[in-house]
Parts: C-alpha cells; sequence; structure tokens
C-alpha cells in the first residue's frame, strides 16, 4: 500500500531538503560511498582554511561542481515540491542545504539556501557587499575576479566552520509549522539536523523521506523509504 501524507487546509509545511533529491538529477551526494568527500577532503576544499592556503584549489572543486550543477536538470521530486507550493502558497517553505539551483529551475519560490548558491560568489572579506551571480567555471586564480573592496571573489558557499545563513528566518519559521518534511539528507550536519527536533518541540507532525534512515532518525514520526524523485510525486494528500 503506498503511503500518503495528509496535509490539512491549517497545516503549515517546513521542507529541509539534502543532497539525496539532486541524486537523480546525477548529482553526486557527499556520504556515499561514491560521495563527494569520497574524492576530496573536506579540509581542503571546504573549509576557511583551505581558502587561505590554496584559493585555486577550492575555485577547481567548485567550478567542478558549477559545471555538473549547471548540466544537471530538475528531477520529478524537485517538481512534486514546486507543485506543493503551488497548492499550499505561503503555508509552505523549503529550506535546502543544497547548494545547485535545481528546486528554481523546478519552479520553487519560498525557498532559502541554507549552505550557499553555487551560482553566487561573494567578497573573501567581511566587506559588507552582497553576493554576485557568478556562473565562471575558473581554470585558474588569475581569471578570478576582485570586489570593489580589492578583496578576492570565492565561491558563496558556507564552508565548514562558517555559520549557515537565514538562521533567523529558519526558525521562524520552523516555529510556524505544524508539518516538517525532511528529504534526502543524512542528519549528519549540524544546524541543519537539529530542525527535526524544533519542529518536534513545537507539536509538529515530522515525516523523514529517504533511501536509508538518517542519523536523527529517532525524531521522526513518520519514515518514508524510498527515492525522492519516484516517492514525492503520489505522497501528498492535500485537504
Ligand atoms: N532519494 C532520497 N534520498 C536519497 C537518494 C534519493 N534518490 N539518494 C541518496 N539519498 C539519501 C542518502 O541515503 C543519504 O541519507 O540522501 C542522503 C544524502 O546524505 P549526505 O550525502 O550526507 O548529504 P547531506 O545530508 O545533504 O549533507 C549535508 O553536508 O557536506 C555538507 O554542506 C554539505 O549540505 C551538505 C551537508
Amino acid at each position: 500500500m503506498l503511503e500518503t501524507i495528509a496535509i490539512g487546509s491549517k497545516d503549515r509545511v517546513f521542507v529541509l531538503t539534502g543532497a539525496g533529491i539532486s541524486a537523480e538529477s546525477g548529482l553526486p551526494t557527499f556520504r556515499a560511498e561514491d560521495g563527494l568527500w569520497a574524492g576530496y577532503n573536506v579540509e581542503d576544499v571546504c573549509t576557511p582554511e583551505a581558502w587561505q592556503r590554496n584559493p585555486a584549489g577550492v575555485w577547481a572543486f567548485y567550478s567542478a561542481r558549477r559545471e555538473a550543477g549547471f548540466k544537471a536538470e530538475p528531477n520529478t521530486g524537485h517538481v512534486a515540491l514546486a507543485e506543493l507550493e503551488q497548492r499550499l502558497g505561503d503555508r509552505f517553505f523549503l529550506c535546502t542545504q543544497n547548494v545547485d539551483d535545481l528546486h528554481e529551475r523546478a519552479g520553487s519560490v519560498r525557498l532559502v539556501h541554507m549552505h550557499g548558491e553555487l551560482a553566487k560568489s561573494r567578497c573573501e572579506r567581511q566587506c559588507g557587499r552582497p553576493p554576485v551571480e557568478d556562473r565562471h567555471l575558473y581554470s585558474s586564480l588569475e581569471e578570478v575576479g576582485r570586489c570593489a573592496c580589492g578583496g578576492r571573489l570565492r565561491p558563496h558557499i558556507v564552508f565548514f566552520g562558517e555559520i549557515p545563513l537565514e538562521l533567523g528566518r529558519i526558525e521562524r519559521e520552523i516555529a510556524k509549522a505544524t508539518l516538517m518534511l525532511v528529504i534526502g539528507t543524512s542528519g549528519s550536519v549540524y544546524p541543519a539536523a537539529s530542525f527535526v527536533r524544533w519542529a518536534r518541540q513545537g507539536g509538529a507532525r515530522t515525516v523523514y523521506v529517504g533511501l536509508e534512515e538518517p542519523l536523527n532518525a529517532t525524531a521522526f514520526t513518520q519514515i518514508v523509504t524510498g527515492k525522492a524523485g519516484e516517492t514525492l510525486p503520489g505522497l501528498f494528500q492535500v485537504e
């Protein structure tokens, strides 16, 4: 029997996605045997120290991820979430850990990228200027542009050890949620892995959808095992 999730007319839905929702679009996850962290050391490409030590290496890693991300297409899982947003309007909010733009390209609008975005760069200094659209694939450090303040442009990605983006808005949206839906994330990284417990404390139903149980499985009231692209399209019973 196909599992379904009932969404009532008073429900407010908070969705958190991770790399698993982009897997069927051909983008690697992080912690699978063939995942991104199998081929690279986080310390070499995704920390402030890595940026200071070897900015060329960091740009090579993120240029390769840009190339893959821009070639990928949204899958039926991304589309199912965009359609759910269409039906719920401002009773829907999507927070993604992913830095690809597949949610946007599937039609999602009420969305934040808490770990940054591949298609943007920002000044390496805290000069206060906002991130800029940047889809370049850099093959040498000399090609990388500079901010008006003189700082070098870096990927607009939250490195390990840095503070995720939009946490205030995320907390406010979780406080309003009556249903939290977490999709395709192993629950390895904080604070994202805490969101489900914050929602439980607020009395929300909490549902996980993914290939295998996440590390924070005990915090969920329901676990739906399966691929996002196959499971999400028929999952929601909207009142
Ligand atoms: N459908 C649903 N879930 C899937 C699918 C799929 N087709 N394929 C894989 N998964 C699940 C895996 O079972 C795994 O639990 O997606 C999860 C991916 O986990 P991770 O690789 O740890 O990725 P994620 O949880 O998004 O990582 C969080 O860690 O490295 C940092 O900043 C990076 O945002 C990232 C954060």
